[in-house]
C-alpha cells in the first residue's frame, strides 16, 4: 500500500505535447495559444520568425521555413528528440504541408502529403479531383495571354481566371468575354510580382458557376468527415471580383441540398485522401447542382471561426481542433444552438487606413457580439483583386441567420473607415 503512494508521488502529470505551427501571416495565433493552454497542453511553436510575447512566450520554438516543408519537417522531428511530440497541428494554410510531412514520420495520425500539396495548388487541386468525378467547374491551366483567351472561348464564357496559390480572392477575376481574358491574365501576373511569386506560374482558367455559395467546416478522423457546421455566404458573388464578407451559421438551405453539399465535400476529401483535422470547402449551389469551388486542410480562414461555438461550455473551433488532433474525446461537442456569423470587413477603397470611426455604436446594435480591426494606422490597403486582407471582423449572434445577418449589415453600416 505505502509503496504504491509512493509511486503515486512520482508520477508527473500527463501533460500532452503540441506542435503549433504559425506563419507569421497568420490571424489566429493567440487563439491556438489560448486553447492549448486551456487543455493543460505544452507547446513547441514553429513559425518564420520568434513567437511574440502574445503568441507563446516561453514556449519551446522552432525556426521553420514555411517555402521548404521538407526541410522545416525535419527541424520538428529532429525537435521531437527531446521533447517526444502528440500532435503537430498548422493554423493556416501554410503550414499544413509540414504537418503532414513530420507527423508521418513521427507515426502520428496525418494527411497524405500529395492530397495536402493539392489544397494549397488550384491546378493539382482540379487535377487530382477530375480523375475521381467530383463535381467541379469545367477548367484549363495557361501559360500565356494568348492561351488564356483560347480556354474561355473553349470553356465557354463567362470564366474565372486564377492564379494557383494565393487566396482570399486575390486575383480571381472573372471575364464575360475571350478577349477580355489576356488583360486579366496580364493583371494576376502582376499580382504574382508583386506577391514574390514567378510571373510565369500557369494560370487556372475556369467556367463560371453561377448559384449561391456555401461553405462547409468539417473535422476528419480517420478518414471520416465529421461536419462542424455549414454556412451560407448571403452577399452575392458575382465578379468580377470575389469579396468574401458575410458568414453565417446555420446554412438556410433545404436539408436535402445540404446533404449533397457534405456529399460532394466527402467525395473531395476522399479523392485528395484527406484523413485527419479540419477541413474548409467552398461550393456553389447551381439549381440542384452542387460543385466543389475549394477545398483546403485547415479550418475557416481569418477570424470567422470566432464565430463557432461548440457544446454547453461554448467550446472554440481551436479547442476543437487540438482536443481531436491529441485524441481526446469531443463527442457532444455540436455547434451552440443559436444562429451565428462573421463579417469580413471589405476594404471600401485602397489608401492608407487611418482609423475606424462608429465602435461603440456598432457594438451597440443588438446581437453584434465583437469586432476585431485587424489593420493599423499607417498600413497600406489594397482593394481586390490586387489586395487579399480585410479591415476587421465583426461578430454576432441571433434566434435566426436572417437576424445575424440583419445585425452584421446594420453594425457594419454604423462603421465609417478613415482611409487617405
Ligand atoms: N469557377 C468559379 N465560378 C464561380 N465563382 C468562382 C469560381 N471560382 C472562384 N469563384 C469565386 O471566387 C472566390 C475565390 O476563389 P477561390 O478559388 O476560392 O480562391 P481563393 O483561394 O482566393 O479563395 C470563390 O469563393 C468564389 O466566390
Ligand atoms: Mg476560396
Amino acid at each position: 500500500m505505502f509503496a504504491w503512494f509512493a509511486h503515486v508521488g512520482r508520477v508527473r502529470p500527463i501533460m500532452p505535447h503540441v506542435v503549433l505551427i504559425l506563419p507569421t501571416a497568420t490571424y489566429r495565433a493567440a487563439e491556438f495559444v489560448d486553447a492549448a493552454a486551456q487543455l493543460g497542453a505544452q507547446i513547441t511553436v514553429a513559425s518564420e520568425d520568434r513567437p511574440p510575447l502574445a503568441d507563446g512566450s516561453g514556449a519551446p520554438h522552432v525556426l521553420i521555413d514555411c517555402d521548404s516543408p521538407e526541410s522545416s519537417a525535419d527541424l520538428i522531428v529532429a525537435h521531437a528528440d527531446h521533447h517526444p511530440i502528440d500532435a503537430i497541428v498548422a493554423a493556416d494554410d501554410q503550414g499544413v504541408e509540414i504537418a503532414a510531412i513530420a507527423a508521418g514520420k513521427l507515426g502520428l495520425p496525418h494527411n497524405p502529403p500529395f492530397g495536402v500539396a493539392a489544397t494549397r495548388n488550384k491546378a493539382m487541386l482540379r487535377r487530382a479531383l477530375a480523375g475521381a468525378e467530383v463535381p467541379q467547374p469545367a477548367f484549363g491551366v495557361v501559360n500565356t495571354p494568348e492561351d488564356a483567351e483560347a480556354a474561355v472561348a473553349d470553356l465557354g464564357a463567362p470564366a474565372v481566371l486564377k492564379p494557383l496559390g494565393l487566396s482570399a480572392s486575390q486575383g480571381v477575376i472573372r471575364v464575360d468575354r475571350p478577349a477580355d481574358a489576356p488583360a486579366a491574365a496580364d493583371r494576376i501576373r502582376r499580382i504574382l510580382i508583386t506577391e514574390g511569386h514567378s510571373p510565369g506560374e500557369p494560370i487556372l482558367v475556369e467556367r463560371f458557376v453561377p448559384g449561391i455559395e456555401v461553405a462547409v467546416e468539417g473535422l476528419l478522423l480517420d478518414g471520416k468527415l465529421e461536419v462542424l457546421a455549414v454556412f451560407d455566404k448571403p452577399d452575392p458573388l458575382d465578379g468580377p471580383y470575389f469579396e468574401e464578407t458575410i458568414l453565417i451559421a446555420p446554412s438556410r438551405l433545404h436539408p436535402e441540398m445540404i446533404d449533397e453539399v457534405v456529399r460532394v465535400t466527402e467525395k473531395a476529401t476522399a479523392a485528395l485522401e484527406l484523413r485527419e483535422g479540419p477541413i474548409h470547402a467552398e461550393l456553389r449551389v447551381d439549381g440542384s447542382r452542387v460543385v466543389l469551388i475549394e477545398v483546403a486542410a485547415r479550418s475557416v480562414g481569418g477570424l470567422c471561426g470566432r464565430s463557432l461555438r461548440f457544446g454547453l461550455l461554448g467550446t472554440s473551433l481551436e479547442t476543437l481542433i487540438l482536443r481531436r488532433a491529441l485524441g481526446m474525446p469531443v463527442a457532444g461537442l455540436r455547434r451552440e444552438g443559436v444562429a451565428s456569423g462573421a463579417m469580413m470587413l471589405p476594404i471600401p477603397r485602397a489608401g492608407v487606413f487611418r482609423s475606424v470611426r462608429g465602435r461603440e455604436e456598432a457594438l451597440s446594435v443588438p446581437g453584434v457580439t465583437d469586432l476585431e480591426i485587424s489593420m493599423h494606422p499607417g498600413d497600406i490597403v489594397r482593394t481586390l483583386p490586387e489586395g487579399n486582407r480585410y479591415l476587421g471582423f465583426l461578430f454576432a449572434k441571433g434566434e435566426t441567420p436572417q437576424d445575424v445577418e440583419d445585425s452584421l449589415r446594420l453594425a457594419h453600416g454604423k462603421l465609417e473607415f478613415v482611409i487617405d
